[in-house]
């Protein structure tokens, strides 16, 4: 047993509106604000350990019970599965996945198998599954967008969030296929382990977020 509770936040678009949404809950961010090369920072005022990781990363410390708590986006948790307890939408970091192509093409009319590029193959393959269309993956790391301008891809599944980057390539969404926002996530031993203090963390998230609404 731990006397304090650990939490992994998602590095980078989420890291903000985490920070913002525990401050606003009185919570002092003050050492996770100022890191330095520190990587796990303790909040003075309330029993919470906080780091910082990659979103597949938040994941694998929840499921694993490194971490009792996580924030990550739903578009990693639908890509990954759900071995922990998925307890509040915290609103922000709202987007959604879409499906996109090239400007004029006819994604659906042929007949050929339809290769789409994503940084989420699971959660692609199972889309199509659904529809029964015959599509071949294609892993992507990084920006997905360049893979049906080198023909590389016929179409992506991505996250869009302003269309901005969409636009800027000459791609057009043609279907919505999940919204996206930021979840918080909970260890299924920790929920047993730690039921009060977790209780406590979830029911402040939540005043804080009926209160901002
Ligand atoms: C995401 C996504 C798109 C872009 C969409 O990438 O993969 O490229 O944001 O946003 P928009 O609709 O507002 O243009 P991100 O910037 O998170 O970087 P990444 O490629 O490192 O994931």
């Amino acid at each position: 047993m731990r006397d304090r509770l650990r939490i992994a936040l998602t590095k980078g678009r989420l890291q903000d509106q985490s920070v913002e949404l525990f401050e606003a809950m009185g919570l002092d961010c003050s050492p996770i604000r100022k890191p330095g090369r520190r990587l796990i920072h303790s909040i003075p005022n309330y029993p919470l350990d906080a780091v910082l990781a990659k979103a597949p990363d938040v994941i694998t410390y929840v499921a694993h019970g490194a971490c009792d708590l996580g924030i990550v986006g739903k578009d990693t948790i639908l890509e990954h599965g759900h071995p922990f307890y998925e307890v509040l939408d915290l609103g922000f970091g709202a987007c959604r996945f879409a499906l996109a192509v090239k400007e004029g093409f006819d994604f659906y009319s042929s007949y050929q198998t339809r290769r789409v590029a994503s940084k989420y193959p699971a959660f692609t393959r199972a889309f199509f599954e659904r529809k029964g269309m015959d599509v071949s993956i294609i892993k992507i790391e990084g920006s997905v967008e360049l893979a049906p301008l080198l023909d590389l891809a016929d179409g992506i599944v991505d996250i869009v969030e302003t269309g901005a980057t969409l636009k800027a390539n000459g791609l057009v969404p043609i279907e919505t296929v999940a919204p996206v926002s930021a979840r918080l996530i909970v260890n299924t031993a920790s929920m047993k382990l730690y039921k009060s203090q977790i209780i406590d963390f979830i029911e402040k998230c939540q005043r804080e977020l009926e209160r901002a609404r």
